[in-house]
C-alpha cells in the first residue's frame, strides 16, 4: 500500500469542501495510512467532529486549550508524531495565517511547529482563489517549501465556475503518497553535523560564530525521513529535537572532534554541515579574566580540521562537506573538495538574509567532474535534494566497491 503505516495529520478548514474530507480519510486508511484529524473551529460548523473521530479510528482536535486531550498527546507531541501533515480543504485565511507564522489556533501552531512535510489543498470560490492576495500566499508557501496541491475547476457550491474546487480524495491520496519521501537511504547509517562550536576565553565568555544549526538539522530531518539511521552531531543551538534522530551534544570543535571520530567508525555517509571554530584560546582561564586597563591579547591556535581528520581515517564514510564563503564560492568549495578528499561539497554564499541565521539558503553541489546548482530555496527543502543527490552518489561509489 502507498502509505503504508504513514502517520498523516489531516488538517481541515472551515470550508464547504470540509464534507470531500470525511471521504478522503476513508482513502487514506484504505492506502495504509494512519490518520488524525485536526479541525479549525470554522470546520465545525459545516462537518461534526464525530464524523471525522469514528472515520479516522482517532479522537478529532481542535483546540489548544483541550485540557484532556493536551494531556493524552500534547500538541508538540503531535506535531513530532505526524510523517505528513496534509491540510483538506484549506481555507484563504488559514493560508494567509500560515503565512504570517500565526498559531492562533491548534492546527496553525501544528503547522509550524512540525519538522513533518505539510502539503496543502486549497478549495474556495474561484474569485477568492483569483485574488492577487491569495496567489501571493500561495507562491510564499511554495517558496518555503510548502506543496501546494492546486485546486480543480468546475462547478462551485456558490453556483460559480471556475477553478477552486477541493481535487476528488484519490488525487489527493495520489499526489501524498508522490510527496512522501522515497526511502533513499533506508538502513543507511547517516551522521550529520551541525552548528556553531563555542570555544572559552574564561567562565564566561567565548568565541562563537553565526551558525544557526538550521541547515545540519534539515539535513538530519531530510535523512531520517528518507529512511537513514541519523546520528546528529550538535554545537550549541536552540532547537528541538528531530524526531527519530539520535542526538549527540558538544561545545568546542575538540569535543566535536572526538564525537565525530567515535561515531565515524560506525557511519556509512558523514555530511559535516557544522561551522566548526578554527582557533580556540590557548589558554583559556579558569577564572573570569579582569579588566586591567591594559590591552588584552588573546593567543590562538589551530583547532583539529575535523572532516580532513576523518578523510584520513582508514575507512572513511562517504564524505559530504560544507563550504560557506563570501566570495569566489564556486573556486574555494572546488578547492577544499580537493583538499579535504571529500565525495562531495555543498557550497553557499554566505550574506544578509542568505546562509547562517535565515531560514533560506542557496547551494551549490560539486563531486570530482560534475556539478548541480540547486539554487535558492527555504533550508529544508534544498536538505530534501541534497540528500536525494547524496544518495545518489553514494549508491554509484558503493557499487565502484568505494574505490575512489
Ligand atoms: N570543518 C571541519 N573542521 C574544521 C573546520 C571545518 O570539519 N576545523 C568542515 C566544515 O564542517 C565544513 C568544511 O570543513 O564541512 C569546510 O569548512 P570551512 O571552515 O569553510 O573550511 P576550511 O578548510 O576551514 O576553509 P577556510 O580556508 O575557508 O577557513
Amino acid at each position: 500500500m502507498p502509505l503504508e503505516r504513514v502517520r498523516i495529520l489531516l488538517g481541515v478548514c472551515g470550508g464547504i469542501a470540509a464534507y470531500k474530507a470525511a471521504e478522503l480519510v476513508r482513502r487514506l486508511r484504505d492506502a495504509g495510512a494512519d490518520v488524525r484529524v485536526v479541525m479549525t473551529e470554522n470546520a465545525m460548523r459545516f462537518v461534526g467532529a464525530t464524523t471525522f473521530q469514528a472515520l479516522s479510528g482517532n479522537p478529532v482536535r481542535s483546540s489548544l486549550w483541550d485540557e484532556s486531550a493536551e494531556a493524552a498527546m500534547g500538541h508538540i507531541e503531535l506535531a513530532r508524531w505526524a510523517e505528513q501533515i496534509l491540510i483538506a480543504p484549506a481555507s484563504a485565511d488559514f493560508m494567509a495565517r500560515v503565512v504570517h507564522g500565526r498559531a492562533n489556533d491548534l492546527l496553525s501552531t501544528l503547522v509550524l511547529a512540525t519538522a513533518a512535510p505539510v502539503s496543502i489543498a486549497p478549495a474556495m470560490n474561484q474569485q477568492m482563489w483569483a485574488n492577487t492576495a491569495t496567489q501571493d500566499n500561495v507562491s510564499l508557501l511554495r517558496n518555503r517549501g510548502i506543496r501546494v496541491i492546486p485546486p480543480a475547476s468546475g462547478s462551485q457550491a456558490c453556483g460559480e465556475v471556475g477553478e477552486g474546487r477541493m481535487p476528488e480524495a484519490e488525487a489527493l491520496v495520489s499526489a501524498l503518497a508522490d510527496s512522501c519521501a522515497p526511502r533513499v537511504l533506508d538502513g543507511i547509517r547517516v551522521m550529520v553535523s551541525a552548528g556553531p562550536t563555542y570555544e572559552d576565553i574564561d567562565p564566561v565568555r567565548f568565541i562563537g560564530n553565526r551558525s544557526s544549526g538550521r541547515m545540519g538539522f534539515a539535513v538530519a530531518i531530510a535523512a531520517a525521513q528518507a529512511g537513514a539511521k541519523v546520528t546528529l552531531v550538535s554545537g550549541p543551538v536552540s532547537l528541538p529535537t528531530p524526531p527519530g534522530v539520535e542526538r549527540v551534544n558538544v561545545r568546542s570543535a575538540r569535543q566535536m572532534r572526538d564525537a565525530v571520530l567515535r561515531i565515524s567508525v560506525d557511519s556509512d555517509i558523514f555530511i559535516s554541515a557544522a561551522a566548526v571554530g578554527d582557533y580556540r584560546v590557548q589558554a583559556s582561564s579558569a577564572i573570569k579574566l579582569k579588566k586591567t586597563g591594559a590591552p588584552l591579547v588573546l593567543e590562538l591556535v589551530q583547532n583539529p580540521d575535523i572532516l580532513a581528520e576523518v578523510a584520513a581515517s582508514q575507512e572513511p564514510p562517504f564524505l559530504v562537506g560544507f563550504a560557506a564563503e563570501t566570495n569566489d564560492v564556486e573556486r574555494y568549495a572546488r578547492d577544499k573538495l580537493e583538499r579535504k578528499n571529500l565525495d562531495m561539497i555543498a557550497a553557499n554564499q554566505v550574506g544578509p538574509e542568505l546562509g547562517f541565521e535565515g531560514s533560506e539558503n542557496a547551494l551549490l553541489l560539486l563531486w570530482q567532474g560534475g556539478s548541480e546548482d540547486l539554487g535558492r530555496g527555504d533550508k529544508k527543502m534544498l536538505a530534501r535534494t541534497l540528500i536525494e543527490r547524496v544518495a545518489t552518489r553514494y549508491r554509484l561509489k558503493a557499487e565502484k566497491g568505494f574505490k575512489a
